[in-house]
C-alpha cells in the first residue's frame, strides 16, 4: 500500500519523466549523497568522470552502492543536476 501511495505521489509530483535538474537536486539531497562527498570531489581537480556518459555511470554506481531507491529517469535527473552544477559536459 505504501508503495502504491509513494508511486502515485511521485507521479503527481514529477512534472516530467525526463531529466529534470530541480528533481535531481532534491533527489541528490534526499539520498544524502553529500554525507560522503563534498564540492571538491566534483571539481575539475579531483573528478574522475571525463564525459557525460562516465558521469552517469558514476551516479549509477553510487546510487546502487548506497541503495538510493531511484528510477532510471530519476538517476538521469541527478546526472543532469550534477552536470549543470559542476561538470558542464556536453550531452551526447
Ligand atoms: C558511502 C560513501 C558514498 C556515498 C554515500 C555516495 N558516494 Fe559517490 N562516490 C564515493 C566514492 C568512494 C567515489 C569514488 C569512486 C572511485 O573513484 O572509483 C564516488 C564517486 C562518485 C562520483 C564520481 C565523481 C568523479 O567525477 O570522480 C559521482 C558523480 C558520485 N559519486 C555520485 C554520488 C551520488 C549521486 C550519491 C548519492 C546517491 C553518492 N555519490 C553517494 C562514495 C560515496
Amino acid at each position: 500500500m505504501l508503495k502504491i501511495l509513494t508511486l502515485t505521489s511521485l507521479l503527481l509530483l514529477t512534472p516530467s519523466l525526463f531529466a529534470d535538474v530541480e528533481e535531481g537536486k532534491e533527489l541528490f539531497h534526499d539520498a544524502d549523497c553529500m554525507s560522503c562527498h563534498n564540492n571538491e570531489d566534483f571539481s575539475p581537480k579531483e573528478r574522475k568522470a571525463t564525459d557525460y556518459r562516465k558521469l552517469h555511470m558514476a551516479v549509477d554506481a553510487c546510487r546502487f552502492a548506497n541503495d538510493a531507491d531511484w528510477f532510471d529517469d530519476e538517476s538521469d535527473s541527478v546526472t543532469e543536476y550534477l552536470n549543470k552544477k559542476y561538470y558542464n559536459f556536453k550531452k551526447k
